[in-house]
């Protein structure tokens, strides 16, 4: 392992009932509430109101920005930082998932610079503070409820990047597993998606020694694995939601990677696939990963067989360990394609055309990119290819 300081400042309060915890937390921070949320759910399954309520109670000054789309656009957050500077705002409430809680970081950020947010998240400007915020989470994926970071989309130049700051990790986040069963079918798939994604972005490194981390992973995916086919037939559940929320958080809190990076290139192939075509950030993820996996196998072809025998069971008796990978690959594909996710491109009308354009977006940032295996704008061509 390398050495590591491990901090996260964000208290998670988790389980049925917790919402009331807003009515002694939010008063630490102030009066002044700006309630972040996006197109509507909270309003149609009652988390809306009950979180109204709860603020009312402690007679908070309350704004609303609504509308928050999925993958924020930098210009919703804009709008956000305009009524923090002009009603004078002192903390802030995300009520969504991970795109809510996203622009909520931005919002929060660039309400305490004069540099403009997107040069914030494009890493021209410093983050120089933020305002406190606190979420109240509705659909387990991302793990922006417990990490500091936070992606944002501008949609006029096509890029979608992700950043973060040590100022901008929730000062608390508010899990209750019920708020999640409204999720429908579709959206829960790309959840659980994601939160594999995370959990196998981890997953691939080249540190030594890191057997705790691995098994940890390796827990999470086995557990993912064998609830999401329960949860899918039983999607108002309690305990199946219970599970796959707190996954959720597990995989992206930094508590896995303590000691090592992991590779992150699966990612960067995605938010350039959304920067363009506005897809769901799960359903991107289902259709790259396995390919980014070929694509990158010989880089380590260990770590690929130590997932197919720990987390797929696949028989290595007999087998060369390159056959023993590519089996753990396939069961993957095989486990996403059972619970509906998408396994191409096409599945979202995405052809060769746009090809070259999305490869340019994976190198804007920097012309490298992926920490198991550097990968370049053809790597990234190649990959989208494979994924037609
Ligand atoms: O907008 P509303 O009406 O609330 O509907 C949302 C949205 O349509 C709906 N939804 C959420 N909770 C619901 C619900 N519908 C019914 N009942 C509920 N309880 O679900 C849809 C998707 O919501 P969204 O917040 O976009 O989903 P998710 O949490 O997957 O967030 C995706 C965004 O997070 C970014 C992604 O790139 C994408 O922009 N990511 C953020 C990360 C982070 N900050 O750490 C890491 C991730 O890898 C990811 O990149
Ligand atoms: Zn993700």
């Amino acid at each position: 392992m390398n050495n590591f300081t491990y901090y996260n400042p964000t208290k998670l309060i988790f389980g049925k009932g917790q919402l009331e915890a807003l009515t002694t937390e939010v008063p630490t921070y102030g009066k002044k509430v700006l309630v972040v949320y996006g197109g509507g759910s909270i309003k149609r399954n009652g988390v809306y109101d009950n979180v109204m309520a709860k603020l009312n109670e402690i007679g908070a000054e309350v704004h609303e920005l609504s509308g928050v789309e999925p993958n924020p656009r930098v210009t919703t957050a804009r709008r956000g930082i305009e009524i923090c500077k002009k009603e004078g705002i002192e903390f802030l409430l995300a009520v969504g998932g991970g795109s809510t809680i996203d622009c909520t970081k931005a919002i929060a950020a660039g309400a305490k610079s004069d540099a403009d947010i997107w040069d914030i998240v494009t890493k021209k400007a410093e983050v120089t503070g933020a305002l406190p915020f606190g979420t109240v989470l509705t659909i387990a994926a991302t793990g922006s409820e417990m990490n500091r970071g936070s992606v944002i989309t501008n949609w006029e130049l096509n890029e979608k990047h992700g950043w973060g700051s040590p100022y901008t990790s929730p000062k608390f986040s508010i899990l209750d597993p019920a708020h999640t069963m409204s999720v429908p079918r579709d959206q829960t798939v790309y959840g659980m998606v994601d939160i594999m994604s995370h959990v196998l972005e981890h997953y691939f490194h080249h540190t030594s020694n890191t057997p705790i981390q691995d098994r940890f992973c390796e827990g999470i995916l086995r557990t993912v694995i064998e609830t999401a086919p329960k949860l899918l037939s039983d999607l108002e559940n309690y305990e199946y939601r219970e599970t796959i929320m707190l996954s959720g958080t597990l995989a992206l809190n930094d508590m896995l990677n303590m000691g090592y990076h992991g590779d992150w290139a699966t990612h960067n192939l995605e938010h350039a696939v959304s920067a363009v075509h506005d897809i769901p950030h799960g359903g991107g993820l289902a259709i790259l990963f396995p390919h980014w996996m070929n694509h990158v196998m010989d880089e380590n072809v260990d770590r690929f067989k130590q997932l197919a025998i720990r987390v797929f069971d696949v028989d290595s008796n007999g087998k060369s360990d390159q056959d023993v990978a590519k089996e753990g690959i396939a069961r993957l594909r095989e486990f996403w394609n059972s619970i509906g996710a998408p396994d191409k491109l096409a599945d979202y009308d995405i052809d060769a055309s746009t090809v070259s354009k999305m490869a340019d977006k994976t190198v804007v940032v920097r012309p490298e990119y992926g920490n198991f295996m550097k990968l370049n704008k053809e790597d990234s061509e190649k990959i989208y290819q494979a994924s037609l």
